[in-house]
Order: C-alpha cells, then sequence, then structure tokens
C-alpha cells in the first residue's frame, strides 16, 4: 500500500517536472529584446490601387473599374508583346496632371488612387505579388526578406515590424496628411512594444522623406520616440537617374519596357524633382549631362527643364525643392547610416552620340551601388561627430542598391543593431 502512494507520488512528480519542462518549453514566450521597425520603401517600393468612375482621361475607351485594383506594380499592366505599359489606360490612370494655379499634381478628374497597406508589411514584401513576376525570378519582391528575417527572432508583422507607404510619386512637400499619419504610426507602435522607441527603417528615396519629416519634429517628440533612424542606400545627394527620366524616360532596367513610351508619365511625377542631383553631392562645376554642344551642371535644371521641353518641368521641380536647404541641418535622432558602395554607377548622361533628349544616352560612372553614387550616399557622413547623436557608418562592399536587402551579412549585422542595449 505504501509502496503504491510512493510510486504514485513519484509518478506525479516527474509528471509535474514534466509538465514544468514543457511549460518553459512550450507555452513560456522568449523574452523579446529588440526594437520595433518600421519600414519606409523607396521610390516604387510599394502598391498603388485605382478606381476609376467616369474618367475624364485623354484615351478613348479607357478601362473602368468601380472596385480597386492594382495599378503598381503590376506585370499584367505591360503589354508584353507591345513592349509598352499600356494595358487598360495604365499610363493616363497613374500619371498625375500639373495644376498651374496650384503647383499641385493630382490624378485625372474620375481616376481616384490610394495607398494599400498602411501599418502592416504586405506591400512592402511584395509591392507585385503576382504568380507571373514570382515566375520572373520573383521581381515583385521587395522587404520580403527584411520581413522574415525579423518574424524569425520573434517579430510580429503589424505589431514589432510595420511599414508606412506612401504616394511615391509625390515630393514631401504634398505630403502633410502622410506625415501626419506617420507621426501617429510612430506613436502607436511605440505604445503597442510597452513604450519601446521605434527604429525607422528607410531605404533608397525613402530616407530622404524620413529627414524632411524628422526636421518637422520637436526634439522632446523625438527624444521620446524614436530609437535611432536606420539610413539604408539613401541618396541624400539625389541620383542622375531622375534626371535621365526626366529626359528620355527610364525603364529602371526592365528592358521589356519601353522607356520613351513610358516617359510622358513620368514627367508627371514630382518625386524625381525632389530627387535630382543636388549640392549636397554635387559641386558647381560637376557635369551632370553633357550633350554635342552644352554641359549641365546642378545650376542649369531651369535651362534643362526647357531644352527637353517640358513646360511645367521648371515649377514642378521648384516646388518639390522648397525649403530643402535645411538639408543640411541634423534631423535631430541618432542615426545608422549603411550604405553599399564598390560597384559602378552611373553619374553623367552622356548625349553626344544620341539625340538630346528623345534618345537614350550613355553614362560615364562612378562608385556607387549601381544606382546612386558613393558620394550621394555618403552624405549621411556629415551627421558624424554630432555633439547630441550618436552616429554610426556600416559600408558592404561590392552590393547592388537592391541587393543590400538579400545580403546575409547585413542581416547579421542588423539583427545585432535591433537588439536592446
Ligand atoms: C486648379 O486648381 C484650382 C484651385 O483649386 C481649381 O479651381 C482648378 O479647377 C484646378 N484646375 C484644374 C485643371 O484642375
Ligand atoms: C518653408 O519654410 C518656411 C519658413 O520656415 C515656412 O513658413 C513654410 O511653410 C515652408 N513651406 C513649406 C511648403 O513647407
Amino acid at each position: 500500500m505504501q509502496h503504491h502512494a510512493i510510486k504514485s507520488l513519484l509518478i506525479l512528480t516527474i509528471f509535474a517536472s514534466f509538465l514544468s519542462t514543457a511549460n518553459s518549453l512550450f507555452w513560456k514566450k522568449k523574452e523579446f529584446n529588440y526594437s520595433p521597425v518600421i519600414i519606409i520603401p523607396g521610390n516604387g517600393g510599394c502598391r498603388i490601387e485605382a478606381k476609376t468612375v467616369n474618367p475624364k482621361v485623354p484615351t478613348p475607351k479607357c478601362r473602368v473599374s468601380k472596385d480597386w485594383y492594382l495599378i503598381w506594380a503590376n506585370i499584367e499592366n505591360i503589354d508584353l508583346f507591345a513592349g509598352e505599359y499600356t494595358y487598360g489606360c495604365w499610363e493616363d490612370y497613374i500619371r498625375l496632371q500639373f495644376n498651374r494655379t496650384t503647383g499641385e499634381s493630382h490624378s485625372y478628374p474620375g481616376v481616384y488612387t490610394r495607398i494599400p497597406g498602411w501599418g502592416t508589411t504586405e506591400t512592402v514584401e511584395y509591392v507585385d505579388p503576382s504568380w507571373l513576376t514570382f515566375l520572373a525570378g520573383n521581381t515583385g519582391a521587395y522587404f520580403s526578406t527584411f520581413v522574415r528575417k525579423l518574424l524569425n527572432i520573434g517579430y510580429e508583422r503589424g505589431k514589432s515590424v510595420r511599414a508606412a507607404p506612401y504616394d511615391w510619386r509625390l515630393a514631401p512637400v504634398s505630403h502633410s496628411d502622410y506625415f501626419r499619419r506617420f507621426k501617429e504610426l510612430i506613436e502607436d507602435t511605440y505604445e503597442k512594444n510597452g513604450q519601446r522607441k521605434v527604429v525607422l527603417a528607410a531605404h533608397s528615396m525613402g530616407g530622404t522623406y524620413t529627414t524632411y519629416f524628422l526636421r518637422q519634429q520637436t526634439e522632446a517628440w523625438k527624444n521620446k520616440y524614436v530609437r535611432y533612424m536606420l539610413s539604408l542606400n539613401v541618396p541624400y545627394g539625389g541620383a542622375t537617374a531622375l534626371l535621365w527620366l526626366y529626359a528620355s524616360g527610364y525603364n529602371w532596367g526592365i528592358n521589356f519596357i519601353s522607356a520613351k513610351k513610358v516617359r510622358d508619365e513620368e514627367r508627371t511625377y514630382e518625386s524625381p524633382a525632389f530627387m535630382m542631383p543636388n549640392d549636397l553631392a554635387w559641386n558647381e562645376n560637376d557635369v551632370v549631362i553633357i550633350t554635342k554642344d552644352k554641359k549641365y551642371t546642378i545650376k542649369d535644371y531651369e535651362q534643362f527643364f526647357l531644352d527637353i521641353n517640358h513646360k511645367d518641368g521648371v515649377k514642378l521641380w521648384q516646388r518639390a525643392r522648397v525649403n530643402t536647404t535645411e538639408e543640411r541641418i541634423h534631423p535631430g535622432v541618432d542615426i545608422v547610416c549603411i550604405y553599399a558602395h564598390g560597384l559602378p554607377t552611373g553619374s553623367t548622361l552622356d548625349y553626344r552620340r544620341a539625340h538630346f533628349p528623345d534618345e537614350q544616352p550613355s553614362v560615364l560612372h562612378e562608385d556607387g551601388d549601381k544606382t546612386v553614387t558613393t558620394r550621394s550616399m555618403k552624405v549621411c557622413e556629415m551627421w558624424d561627430n554630432h555633439p547630441k547623436y550618436n552616429f554610426e557608418l556600416k559600408k558592404f562592399k561590392g552590393i547592388g542598391h537592391n541587393d543590400l536587402l538579400y545580403n546575409e551579412d547585413f542581416y547579421i549585422y542588423l539583427e545585432e543593431m535591433l537588439r536592446l542595449p
């Protein structure tokens, strides 16, 4: 009897100890010791949806859709046989119209666009989620690896890793509403994560929008809510590809898209004007465009717009660049600046053997990440040695502009940087 009681007790003890082991193994969550992250994508780096209600567009018989549908990026919009981005009047729906009275740019009347995915990450993970792009070498993927890496170490989509997608056709000056919501998103993320400060992870053009936003916030607000800005291949000094886009049309290296065909629509965007090479990285006598009979520097943009016959270009540019003299001012948070370099990158557009601006130029190269030159990204180094804010610099050699987001060494470094001190 006694023997039996001891045996039961023993079994009970073993069972209890098994339970507690199981508890610690399976039930008790591992301590999550990282900062929450908000992603700010680059140019073209998030989805745009459209709907059309009696659209008044130049092309007759355009497809009409009263339901929201994906207009960017959607490989189905491309007429693969014609090499044109035309399907369903794509270019009429995604282009903007410049209003000479207000200086603002809007869609055509009857065309509505919106940016899906606020506060979560799906629409920056895959900008084009279709199977077709997946089969075409997963070209629609963007922040997918980044988010997956974070999920692997315990992050949760929509809670500790989120995104602030925006209409990348517009310059920061047109984004007061976006910046208001962005501020709320940062505060909300801070609260949802036990009042942990937020890391702002900004790639490419997203970085210049982020510093623009930060300069408008008070020091007290930034101290409370932002741990640091993670600056990833950010073209602070601009990039000549944007001059190319306005002059001749730019297909972003996607060869089956005709650059000249997308030029009309690209010329209506404000963001390229905001991102044209500027005096943070280019000297007054550095040539950004060379033609048979002319040289253009960053002082010649008015002439540039006249010469390419882009009538509203000067006004578009002047408005997009308003108040950007402040760009030398420190954004007022700690900065972790990461950039890739060591690859030949277009820096001067050469039209000496091509008709300017209608034919595609060749390019003169300098060091960079294949898309942005080093001189433009290393502008962040001017924020080193600030008395109040920490600055950390990390360079990755021989990696491309977007390839950084797929690089194993980058993620090893990132995990360390995201861990709480
Ligand atoms: C331009 O903006 C003004 C003021 O908001 C408006 O009255 C006018 O209709 C707009 N013009 C176009 C072509 O949309
Ligand atoms: C530009 O800066 C001035 C002075 O700081 C300010 O009053 C104005 O609102 C700013 N303009 C824009 C469009 O941000």
